[in-house]
């Protein structure tokens, strides 16, 4: 347990200097989003950035989706978080790794507009007043469930934030994020459902801690809401939204703990063993 702790806080000492070039850098978080979006374009039909408005909520440390967003043709992106997390200069190191970023976007853009959109991010430093005269706003703190947000957006987007909020604070955030949504706008929102401790082989492990689960241990690890659970959730708006689950994966291979919770809401294996979730959701005019 000791040495686990241990390694986890060098691991993410190590995180600062090296995410940006490797798992948070602009090629790899391009190719992420290109692939939600291509799940997103089965529900919606091809998904067209071309001169709208993008909120994105929890920016968390980088740039890469308002960037994405922008080099896809929104007109504006407004980028939200709770918390003043957002790190200029890891975003700058993470917008260097930009070789392969191209092709994952060609299916939407030209080369050339790629080059004239993505060129203006690299001409100069970073900075917010930079960003806002290239058409992206950050506002950080800003909670969602507790601000006010009068404008109103295409596409509202969410990458692995869902998870970290407590199970009670899902439906009034959802019906938050409905709010800044023009009628006929679309909502996109990718769940991971995966123990952020150790995701690669003990997705699972926290199903089986008996500690109370506290908003931050959902802050760190997740809030081990299963797949049903957010379908219910979901499904409860249905009135303002028409939500479809455009991606469910499910890992049967990992070991589980062989006591879950009770806590833990489930309807079947397959329900506890969900690990990624992608909802879409069209508002209703
Ligand atoms: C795990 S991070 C994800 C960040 C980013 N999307 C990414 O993938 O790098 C979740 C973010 O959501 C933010 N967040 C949580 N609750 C929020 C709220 N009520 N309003 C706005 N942001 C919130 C957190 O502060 C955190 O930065």
């Amino acid at each position: 347990m000791m040495i686990d702790a241990l390694k986890n806080r060098v691991i993410r000492k190590l995180q600062g200097p090296i995410a940006p070039y490797t798992i948070r850098s602009f090629d790899q978080m391009s190719a992420i989003l290109s692939w939600i979006l291509d799940l997103s374009d089965e529900t919606t039909g091809s998904l067209d950035f071309n001169g709208k408005s993008i909120l994105e909520i929890g920016t968390g440390n980088y740039l890469n989706h308002p960037i994405s967003f922008k080099v896809l043709g929104a007109d504006r992106v407004l980028t939200i978080d709770k918390f003043h997390h957002l790190s200029l200069e890891q975003s700058q190191s993470s917008l260097s790794q930009n070789a392969l970023c191209r092709r994952y976007f060609s299916k939407r853009i030209t080369e050339d507009q790629f080059r004239e959109r993505f060129t203006p991010f690299m001409a100069e430093p970073l900075s917010l007043n930079r960003l806002q005269d290239l058409g992206i706003e950050y506002w950080a703190p800003f909670d969602l469930l507790e601000d006010r947000l009068d404008q109103k957006f295409d596409v509202v987007f969410s990458y692995t934030v869902l998870e970290h909020l407590s199970e009670s604070m899902l439906a009034d955030f959802l019906r938050a994020s409905l709010v800044p949504m023009k009628p006929g706008g679309i909502a996109i929102h990718l769940i991971d459902l995966e123990d952020h401790k150790r995701p690669g082989n003990q997705p699972f492990e926290f199903l089986g801690d008996s500690r109370e689960w506290s908003e931050s241990l959902c802050a760190e690890r997740g809030n081990r809401v299963r797949a049903s659970s957010y379908g219910r959730i979901f499904s409860e708006m249905k009135d303002e939204c028409k939500w479809t689950c455009a991606y469910q994966s499910v890992r049967f291979d990992p070991e589980r703990p062989s006591s879950i919770r009770p806590e833990v809401q489930h309807v079947d294996e397959r329900d506890l063993r969900t690990t990624t979730l992608l909802y879409v959701g069209e508002k209703i005019k």
